[in-house]
């Protein structure tokens, strides 16, 4: 397929190369810093540009791939006959409803410009406003993915809002440990077996129960002594009494 591709971060480049890797044609670049435009343009062997008036319209989807606040602003701005979509996990496809064909373009990882993800099985959630735009995102997704789904917007808000549980605040509780352990001089590395051993279990159990430690044991005696570790950071000693909480209702006899 002919594509029209707005924005040059990271989602923009990892499914710019993708989409190049399975021969479709990505006829232009555009991102709103023309050097950043430039820098993907060249790895996807195609033109680019910083100016709105300047935009390929003669394409059979543009894709949006720019910071979720200026979505709907940006593509105000444009005119587009063709199937206008954008890539956001909280923004609503209404923000494009002035296009007779729009929809959402949903790739669910978490993507740096670094690391190439496994195409093969990253989750493409789709949503259009018509059959025929429906049919041709089912398209696209299938020649880059084997994990294609149709979601509405609600349940792609309430998939992102899951996502930000399970990826970024677990990720930041990583933070969080490594700097405790750096404290104390210790490497992080001494805990990534756990950590993978964790994540490895949940390919087949739900997370429910593999839950261990002093909460789900409630273990008063070894809680204490970690609050009283924590006495001097209020933050952390907060957020440990509420997950041990969370913890305790949910494995509630
Ligand atoms: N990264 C992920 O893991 C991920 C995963 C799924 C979905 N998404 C979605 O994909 C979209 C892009 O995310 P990203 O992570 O690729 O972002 P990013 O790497 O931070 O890149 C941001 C992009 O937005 C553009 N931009 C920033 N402010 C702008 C403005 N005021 N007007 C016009 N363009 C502006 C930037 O253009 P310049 O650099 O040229 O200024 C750049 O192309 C978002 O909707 C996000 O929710 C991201």
């Amino acid at each position: 397929m002919k594509i029209t591709l707005i924005g040059s971060g990271k989602l923009a480049t990892q499914l710019g190369l993708r989409l190049v890797e399975k021969k479709h044609t990505i006829l232009q670049v555009y991102s709103r810093t023309l050097q950043n435009a430039k820098k993907l343009a060249i790895k996807l062997n195609t033109n680019y540009t910083n100016e709105l008036s300047n935009i390929e319209t003669n394409c059979d989807i543009c894709i949006v791939a720019i910071k979720d606040d200026f979505i709907q602003k940006l593509s105000n701005k444009l005119f587009f006959d063709s199937l206008i979509v954008h890539t956001s996990g909280s923004v609503s496809t209404e923000v494009l409803k002035k296009y007779k064909n729009y929809g959402s373009f949903y790739p669910l990882q978490s993507f740096s410009f670094e690391k190439t993800p496994n195409w093969e099985t990253l989750p493409i959630l789709v949503y259009a406003n018509n059959e025929s735009s429906l049919n041709r995102l089912q398209r696209l997704a299938n020649s880059i993915s084997n994990n294609f789904h149709i979601v509405n917007n609600q349940q792609r808000k309430q998939l992102h809002l899951a996502a930000v549980f399970a990826n970024n605040f677990s990720n930041h509780l990583f933070h969080i440990a490594e700097e405790l352990l750096k404290e104390k001089n210790i490497s992080f590395d001494l805990l990534k077996p756990l950590i993978i051993e964790s994540v490895q279990k949940i390919e087949n159990t739900s997370p429910k129960n593999i839950q261990t430690g002093p909460a789900v044991r409630n273990d008063m005696e070894t809680i204490n002594r970690h609050l009283e570790q924590l006495k001097n950071n209020d933050n952390l000693n907060q957020l440990y009494q509420l997950f041990t909480q969370l913890i305790q209702n949910t494995h509630k006899k």
